[in-house]
């Protein structure tokens, strides 16, 4: 049988950008790229040799260009490459350095306690200070802590599954909690499968894991009804597939429904703190059973924390056999390590303040406010939304609903041609979907230096 190849046009395309469009602006943009960072190309030619692919870590080869920049500094909210090109960073470690690179109250307490015991195996009086801090603002008794969110995240869940007596985790499609086994999967119809891209899974996530659209109350109580589920993860708002927003309701519902079926209810604020110091849960005044904030809360030093409510808290101590606490499957030798609890409380009590978040948030609104210009001024069947201090722009007329909406519109080559083409022209984006978030070091001139491109890439694109 003939098969006729048709040109997809601007007007059939989904993005409303004709895919052969992209691939030209992206050739001349590429371009550009590698002859604008000779240097980048010679020490990434270099680390092939003794990198996998040339990276230290494998997520670094989805940056926009030929190859990954190689950094030369970073401070602020602004980032210097080997080749002396001077970027805005929206990007921000993904969330790591979202207290700014460098800021110097960390800078200074981290120095202090480089001379005064690094890791020690035994409590300062910091690790105190950041229980009381992170007490206050999520609402939680009882803190642990890990060096990573992943870590945080899969604590919690060993500890939900100990205290009910439960086999399954829940989270919601398209997630991203960090790499636990447990969340990497998907729904095909009504069967959870892995996810596309799960490398070597212990198990099959259909027999740990069940997985409900974000936003769909209905899918949850089937989810949550025989109860078999332990605890339900769930990022407050998603903003790993891109950010989707809760509707209005949604949040309250998920707490009703998983206070009836007896789950352990997870907030991961990890990203979410962007709405705010006390994120979702804070700005919402919710109430979960258990919390994980991880990234931020050092500044930039390996730190993250998973709280816990009164009563799991007492469930937990009834359940722990502390005779065997160093090989119960949760803990770290360096998790709590004096240099990470100074860290936290400098960002916590002195960086990522009440007054950093009054001037971030409308920071992120001027961002979305110049996206939304540019969309309409080219009738781009675009969108855009903000949590806090967060915002991103979908190539959909209508925000998300869920993660697999997101998907269903995302497009590879169009979002690498704008990360590529705002780098350019002196902005890094991150690397996946097309998120930008502030820092307490972010100015308006950042903010608007991004809209400049944003709005010639949406002419080069739309003209
Ligand atoms: C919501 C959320 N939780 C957990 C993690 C994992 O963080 P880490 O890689 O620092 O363990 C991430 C990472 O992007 C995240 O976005």
């Amino acid at each position: 049988m003939a098969v006729t190849l048709t040109a997809v046009t601007a007007t059939d395309s989904p993005t409303g950008v004709a895919p052969a469009r992209v691939r030209e602006l992206l050739e001349t943009e590429l371009e550009t790229f590698a002859r604008r960072h000779p240097k980048t190309r010679t020490l990434h030619e270099r680390a092939r040799a003794s990198l996998l692919d040339g990276v230290p870590m494998n997520w670094m080869v989805k940056w926009a260009g030929s190859f990954p920049l190689f950094l030369e500094s970073a401070s602020g909210a602004h980032a210097t490459c080997a080749d002396g090109h001077e970027y805005v960073d929206l990007c921000l470690g993904d969330t790591g350095a979202m207290a700014g690179h460098g800021p110097a109250p960390v800078r200074a307490a981290v120095e202090r306690q480089l001379a005064r015991g690094i890791t020690t195996m035994l409590p300062t009086e910091d690790a105190a200070w950041v229980g009381e801090e992170l007490a206050r603002r999520f609402g939680l008794p009882a803190w642990q802590f890990t060096l990573s969110a992943t870590d945080a995240n899969r604590f919690s869940l060993r500890i939900a599954r100990e205290i009910t007596g439960r086999p399954l985790v829940a989270v919601h499609e398209y997630c991203y909690h960090g790499s636990v086994d447990e969340t990497f999967a998907v729904l095909d119809g009504d069967r959870v499968v892995p996810r596309r891209g799960n490398l070597g899974p212990a198990v099959d996530p259909a027999q740990t894991t069940r997985v409900v659209p974000y936003n769909d109350l209905d899918a949850l109580e089937v989810a949550l009804r025989d109860g078999r589920v332990a605890a339900l993860l769930i990022e407050p708002a998603l903003t790993n597939v891109g950010i989707v927003l809760p509707a209005p309701g949604y949040l309250d519902g998920v707490r009703e429904l998983t206070r009836r079926h007896g789950t352990i209810l997870i907030h991961d604020e990890t990203h979410t703190i962007c709405a705010g110091p006390g994120g979702v849960t804070g700005a919402m005044n919710l109430a979960p059973d258990m919390l994980v904030i991880g990234k931020t809360i050092g500044g930039g030093i390996p730190v993250a924390a998973y709280g816990m409510s009164d009563d799991v808290a007492d469930r937990t101590r009834a359940a722990v056999p502390w005779v065997d606490a160093d090989v119960g499957g949760i803990g770290g030798t360096l998790a709590g390590y004096a240099l990470s609890m100074a860290a936290a409380r400098a960002a916590l009590g002195e960086v990522l303040t009440v007054a950093a978040f009054e001037a971030m948030l409308p920071l992120a609104a001027r961002w979305e406010g110049g996206v939304q210009e540019a969309i309409d001024r080219h009738a781009a069947p675009w969108s855009v939304t903000r949590l806090g201090a967060r915002a991103e722009y979908h190539f959909m007329p209508e925000p998300p609903r869920d993660g697999a909406d997101q998907i269903a519109h995302a497009d590879a080559e169009l979002e690498r041609l704008l990360h590529l083409w705002v780098m350019n022209r002196g902005v890094l984006m991150t690397p996946f979907h097309n998120m930008a978030l502030m820092s307490p070091a972010t100015t308006e001139k950042d903010v608007d230096r991004h809209t400049e491109a944003f709005e010639a890439a949406l002419a080069a694109l739309f003209a």
